[in-house]
């Protein structure tokens, strides 16, 4: 049982632990939770490599947390919204790095107006789950060259919201909606790490999904005023039924940031994956707690296996078998 909870910060999770040797790449590196998992990362000795699509903030980014660490912090420019971006700062690290020992798929957008990735995928499946299994399978040689290795996957409670269409993932013959796609998108970040545990578990590679928490971040720049008076109520109403078992309101970034450390560097985790992780611990599977848990379609393993399929078929990223 973990000792940490909805309140625990990334640094109360990381306390005592020494990091150092180890290089663990974050992706959406230069904000919000992503630079804050980062940074506190750095600041127990890890080796970081921050991507991210755009280079000046990155450059950023990587010396707010070299300066408040004394860590190493590289950069690795990547548009997960392009493959050919993708292949390209696949080949940019395989030359230039040995090993990467954890893989965090933070990078996000939520509720995005309808729109294309470079590549004609739609904004939020594209971005939030394609790109991440494209990226994945680019670094995957650095990743069999590490120790201990882990992939996070940033999914959401918002996978509530949807299931993976199979038939239509793309919008393409159906009326869009930007939750729904969210959702879908965060389904297929847990089906995801279904597939590569699946996959990898066997060799010690362990893949992990992870609901951060409500945190306050540039994730809701695409919600309009209705929408967020519609979060902040079912926020405040959600506070109020808080229980000692089951806390519940907004966390503060470095709350947010709490959950993929754990997942990223818990013993307790160890030899095990393929998981939903909230507020520093496994979550049960639950088909209708509004407030927590993972639904069981998130982590069906024919579900898992159907993405996986359709998901090398759009991409052309092809993993080992
Ligand atoms: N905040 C929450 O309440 C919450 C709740 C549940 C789950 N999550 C998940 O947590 C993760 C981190 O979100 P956050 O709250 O930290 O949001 P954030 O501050 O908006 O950070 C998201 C990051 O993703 C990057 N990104 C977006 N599109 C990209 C692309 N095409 N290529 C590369 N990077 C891209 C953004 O870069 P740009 O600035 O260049 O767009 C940004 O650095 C997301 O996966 C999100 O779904 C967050």
């Amino acid at each position: 049982m973990s000792r940490f909870g909805f309140a625990s910060t990334a640094d109360e999770v990381l306390e005592g632990k020494d990091l150092s040797g180890r290089t663990i790449l974050v992706t959406g590196g230069y904000s919000g939770l992503g630079q804050e998992t980062a940074r506190a990362l750095a600041a127990k000795g890890a080796h970081v490599i921050l991507s991210g699509r755009d280079a000046t903030k990155l450059s950023a980014a990587a010396d707010e947390v070299a300066t408040m660490t004394g860590a190493r912090v590289d950069t690795l420019v990547c548009d997960l919204a392009s493959l050919a971006s993708i292949r390209a700062a696949g080949e940019e690290a395989r030359e230039r790095f040995a090993h990467i020992d954890v893989l965090i798929n933070n990078a996000g957008v939520m509720a995005a107006p309808p729109g294309r990735t470079a590549d004609g995928f739609e904004t939020q499946f594209g971005t939030n789950h394609l790109g991440h299994f494209a990226l994945t399978r680019e670094l995957m040689p650095l990743i069999e060259k590490g120790s201990a290795q882990r992939i996070v996957n940033l999914s959401s409670r918002g996978h509530h919201l949807d299931r993976v269409d199979f038939y239509d993932p793309n919008y393409r013959n159906r009326d869009y909606d930007k939750w729904k796609a969210y959702g879908q998108s965060k389904t297929a970040n847990v089906l995801f790490t279904r597939g590569l545990e699946d996959r990898f578990g066997g060799q010690g590679i362990h893949a992990y999904a992870v609901h951060p928490g409500g945190i306050q971040t540039n994730l809701g720049r695409h919600m309009s005023e209705q929408d967020r008076d519609w979060i902040a109520d079912r926020m405040r109403k959600q506070a109020e039924e808080s229980t000692e078992h089951s806390p519940q309101g907004w966390k503060t970034i470095p709350q947010g940031a709490a959950t993929t450390v754990w997942a990223a560097t818990a013993e307790e985790l160890e030899a095990r994956g393929g998981l939903y992780a909230e507020d520093c611990h496994v979550a049960a599977i639950d088909d209708a707690n509004p407030v927590g848990g993972v639904r069981s379609y998130a982590l069906d393993r024919g579900n898992a296996d159907r993405l996986w399929a359709l998901s090398e078929d759009l991409t052309g990223a092809k993993f080992p078998a």
